[in-house]
């Protein structure tokens, strides 16, 4: 008899789930630094348009695949009968995930180092020579990355951990963490966020955020904002799937996908409030708001000048570890789902059989930072060519397929039956994501990647 597939336990367990997936490092440092470099609220406003007008329909694509399909990414594809090697865009989804968790891994372990540093003092202890807190901050990070033997231990710790999460399972593990991350992460946003707000001085930074100037919006922030949105809804990937392979048939796929869609924007409303404030505060919106700078050294930076360093500081690794740690869990989860579905393995053995390659190559995309620098493809380290490679290139294309499989090649019906749980559900809108599906999303999307080439 065939065995009957895991599910979430609750709808709330789902969601818990789902958010965490959606919520990592991209709302943390790529949204802030993405609103910076892109004008402020006017990339907000049309970042916020992204995440519904396409985000939703592409992930609502996703789940009803997922759903329908039953299975891990490619599986889903061959289980709804789909010909002419359609499963194949499940496992570039799957390689693509694959790719992204190797140097995702090693960022997770930079913010246990810098949680655990926070807690001890030593990330505010001076070091010898630097002249300026920023000067300080640099150093400490290019110190600690480069140095080899501890990143890589750290990086070894968060493997460690999510392979521990998964082996547990979908119900025990990944929901159970879940549940109890998921609030976590939001009750530090809102303490963070108040203490931002009242800091003298916040005004400005408020202002940028929220008071939009229309003159920036030009084609490059529509396609900066449309990237973004699908990096951090972990669209075309794979993730999704996966994940929607395990909810319930009575789930109403909309509503969750608005749901999930929100709560990710919202965590990336709080940084922003969070971030744009503190810095302008404290003057240093000139010292790099670009990813690691702003998560390792302008923030610390605030930290080091506001009282109670030590717990700010500790708090806010804490917010970045638990983003970083539900990301790679769903990330992960996509290729053990693979192994264990097309193999038959049983969950220990696929999450074994995914964990071991990956300590090889994120142990590379670690070193790449210190020993193997000079060590590039393409004028790329191994790093930077795992991130261009996966992010720019393989994430747009796999949604892309994805959308043109279900809007032209998907089982007639099979769309208005996933999201109107088979005619139980009052359709609303359906029309319209139908059309965004077909048409424009797929267009849209091949106009990022076009123009990430002409980056
Ligand atoms: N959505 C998560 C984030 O924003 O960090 C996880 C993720 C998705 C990471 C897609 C990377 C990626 F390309």
């Amino acid at each position: 008899m065939k065995k009957e597939r895991n599910h979430f336990a609750s709808k709330v367990g789902l969601i818990a789930a789902t958010v965490g997936s959606a919520v990592g490092l991209g709302n943390v440092w790529r949204f802030p630094a993405e609103t910076q470099a892109n004008g402020g609220a006017a990339f907000l406003l049309v970042y916020i348009a992204c995440v519904f007008i396409l985000g939703v329909p592409v992930m609502v694509t996703e789940m009803a695949i997922g759903r329908a399909g039953g299975s891990d990414a490619v599986g889903a594809f061959k289980n709804l009968g789909a010909k002419r090697g359609w499963w194949a865009v499940g496992g570039l989804a799957i390689l693509a995930s694959y790719l992204i968790l190797c140097f995702y891994m090693v960022v997770a372990g930079w913010t246990f180092e810098y949680f655990w540093q926070s807690m001890s003092g030593t990330l505010y202890a001076p070091v010898p020579g630097a002249e300026s807190l920023n000067g300080q901050f640099a150093a400490r990070m290019k110190e600690f990355i480069t140095q080899g033997w501890n990143p890589l231990l750290n990086t070894y710790i968060m493997i460690g951990v999510t392979l521990t999460v998964l082996i547990v399972g979908v119900q025990k593990g990944i929901e159970r963490v879940s549940n109890v991350l998921m609030p976590i992460l939001f009750l530090i946003l809102v303490v963070f966020c108040g203490v931002s707000m009242t800091l003298p001085g916040a005004e400005e930074g408020m202002e940028f955020f929220l008071k939009p100037d229309f003159s920036k919006i030009n084609g490059g922030v529509i396609l900066n904002a449309l990237g973004q949105a699908f990096f951090s809804l972990s669209l075309g990937m794979g993730i999704i799937i996966t994940y929607s392979s395990y909810y319930p048939k009575d789930t109403k796929l909309t509503r969750t996908a608005i749901t999930v869609s929100s709560l990710d924007l919202l965590v990336a409303l709080l940084m922003g409030f969070i971030i744009f404030p503190a810095v302008m505060s404290f003057g240093l919106q000139g010292e790099g708001l670009e990813g690691p700078t702003l998560v390792f050294v302008t923030l610390p930076e605030v930290f080091a000048q506001m009282p109670g360093t030590a717990v700010w500081s500790a708090l806010f690794f804490l917010l970045l570890l638990v983003a970083a740690l539900t990301s790679c869990i769903s990330i992960a989860e996509v290729t053990v789902a693979f192994f264990q579905d097309r193999l038959k393995l049983s969950r220990r053995w696929a999450s074994c059989l995914v964990m071991l390659p990956l300590l090889i190559f994120s142990t590379l995309c670690s070193l790449s930072q210190g020993v193997l620098s000079d060590f590039k493809i393409l004028g790329l380290n191994i790093f930077d060519l795992l991130d261009t490679v996966a992010t720019n290139i393989m994430l747009p294309l796999g949604s892309i397929f994805l959308c043109v499989y279900m809007g032209w090649f998907a089982p007639k019906g099979l769309f208005r039956n996933e999201l109107s749980n088979n005619g139980t559900v009052k359709l609303r809108i359906y029309r319209a994501v139908y059309f965004i599906v077909r048409w424009i999303a797929p267009i849209l999307i091949a106009m990022v990647l076009v123009s990430s080439f002409i980056k």
